[in-house]
């Protein structure tokens, strides 16, 4: 079985004792509930190092008090079946009160990338986000850390991040996995109803309509968004965002751009989905 430790003291000294025998480390941070595409990231992993690790974590302060923080998916025992059978070496699962003990009250905030599109329907998740991912990257040290596309604006918060703040990590995006109907795995589809799971695709053709007008040459963003939320808004209850965005800066895109991104929040009953696709860099949803 893949090694399974608790406490952040014993988490760094192991990361630690990897190094010093040469091994390279391999970080896959998570919430668990893991599926296909988590396990890609502990694949693309293993391009880049040899001593892999999962960190499992429910990170409450990254769920605003009315989000889905007590009913989100906790499958520990099939999560670490899963990391055995890719050869996960040590998974980190730690409880709420090792890693925010009495008295914690640090924060850590990128700015302006934090405040388009998801920061725009979920205020404070992102300085969540970057407050745990200090802490797991503090504890981990010098490696090298997974992240998939599929959560596009994380992924460059965290980029950001590191950079900005000299952390020794190096940072990897790697692509969204999606079912064989095109939905994007994610641990909250199993919230969906038939019904829902079925209108979940509305997401998927607004995509692919905007990966397509692309390829027959249309440029114009606010034409391309305009197709995709075609798809998007008949199918959700709710529609957060559907928005052509600057793939690098999450700003307002150029007129006529080489790449753009294309992101969605929708909600189907009380479940959120997000999507992306970078028009000019991905393949077809
Ligand atoms: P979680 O939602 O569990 O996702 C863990 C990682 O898996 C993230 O990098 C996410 O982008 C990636 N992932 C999820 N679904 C994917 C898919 N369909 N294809 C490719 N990658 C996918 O993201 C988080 O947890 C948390 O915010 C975390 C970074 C762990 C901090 O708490």
């Amino acid at each position: 079985m893949s090694k399974v430790l608790r406490r952040p003291a014993e988490f760094r000294q192991a990361c630690e004792d990897a190094r010093a025998a040469q091994r390279r480390v391999g970080l896959v941070p998570t919430m668990g509930a893991l599926h296909r595409g988590h396990f890609s990231l502990i694949d693309e992993a293993r391009a880049h190092a040899d001593f892999i690790v999962v960190t499992i974590f429910v990170n409450p302060f990254q769920f605003a008090p009315e989000e889905d923080l007590e009913r989100y998916p906790r499958t520990f025992e099939s999560d670490l079946a899963g990391c055995h059978e890719r050869g996960v070496d040590l998974v980190f699962a730690p409880e709420p009160n090792a890693m925010y003990p009495t008295g914690f009250q640090t924060e850590v905030s990128v700015k302006e990338l934090g405040k388009p599109l998801e920061g725009g329907f979920r205020p404070l998740h992102f300085d969540g986000v970057t407050t745990v991912v200090t802490k797991l990257f503090n504890l981990t040290g010098r490696c090298t850390a997974l992240f998939g596309r599929k959560d596009y604006q994380q992924w460059k918060i965290l980029s950001r991040m590191a950079l900005d703040l000299d952390m020794p990590i190096e940072l990897v995006g790697c692509p969204i996995i999606r079912e064989a109907d095109g939905l994007a795995l994610s641990s909250r589809n199993r919230y969906l109803s038939t019904s829902e799971r079925q209108r979940a695709l509305g997401i998927v053709s607004g995509l692919r309509d905007a990966f397509d007008a692309w390829q027959h040459g249309e440029r114009d963003p606010d034409a391309l968004r305009s197709l995709a939320e075609e798809s998007v808004r008949p199918a959700f209850d709710h529609v957060d965002y559907v928005t052509a965005a600057d793939p690098e800066t999450l700003g307002a895109s150029p007129p006529s751009p080489r790449r753009l991104l294309i992101a969605v929040a929708a909600q189907l009953g009380s479940t959120r989905l997000i999507d992306n696709v970078v028009l000019g860099e991905d393949p077809r949803p």
